[in-house]
């Protein structure tokens, strides 16, 4: 299975059993993802009113990066970095760390970007935190849901593959912080996981 490994990570895509997506695949479909949004959203934003891209980090950043040069529209770039919060100051903390955008999102269109929704409750929150700053729109984009798993009723408006319930690492997605820089996406072998 691992004929289309790239040269330049071999040694950590030795720990890689399947590929279930390589690089040619998530191009096509980042490149589908890209132009459904461009289309969608023409006419609906302008660089008086530009879209708002926000990337929930950190699993997020290669898919993001490729995706943002596949929409033909103005827009300007944002961050959320759930990961930095605990449990227990998640709401208090989001709002103090996201003041720039929460002030900048009344009358928007925004673009919630993610690797993968799988229960769902990181995207939940975050639109709900959203809504209360009053957004003209919210979509939502991820590379990857796991449908099966879901545990909150979200709706995804751009999903590039439907997952199988396993777990992946590969393009942006890690296992312990590691595997993101493989540049597709696969199963780790047993021992590895
Ligand atoms: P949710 O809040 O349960 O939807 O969790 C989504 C987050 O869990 C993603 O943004 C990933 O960071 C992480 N995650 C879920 N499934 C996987 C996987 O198969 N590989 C790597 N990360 C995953
Ligand atoms: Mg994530």
């Amino acid at each position: 299975m691992l004929n289309k490994q790239s040269t330049s990570t071999k040694n950590i895509a030795a720990n890689i059993e399947t590929i279930l997506y390589d690089e040619e695949c998530i191009k096509q479909r980042v490149k589908e993802l890209g132009s459904q949004i461009t289309r969608d959203l023409a006419g609906k934003v302008s660089s008086e009113n530009p879209l708002m891209v926000i990337g929930i980090l950190k699993g997020v950043i290669v898919f993001l990066a490729d995706l943002l040069r596949e929409i033909d529209l103005p827009m300007e770039l944002h961050f959320i970095d759930m990961e930095s919060q605990s449990a227990g100051t998640r709401e208090t903390g989001l709002q103090e760390l996201d003041g720039r955008i929460s002030a900048a999102v009344k009358g928007r269109y925004v673009l919630f970007v993610e690797d993968i929704v799988d229960a769902g409750l990181t995207l939940s929150f975050m639109t709900r935190l959203l809504w209360q700053s009053d957004p003209s729109c919210i979509l939502v984009c991820t590379l990857f849901s796991k449908e099966n798993n879901r545990m909150m009723d979200i709706e995804l408006d751009y999903v590039g593959f439907e997952l199988p319930p396993v777990y992946v690492v590969g393009y942006g997605l890690d296992h312990d912080e590691q595997y993101r820089n493989l540049p597709f996406v696969g199963v780790l072998k047993q021992h590895n996981r």
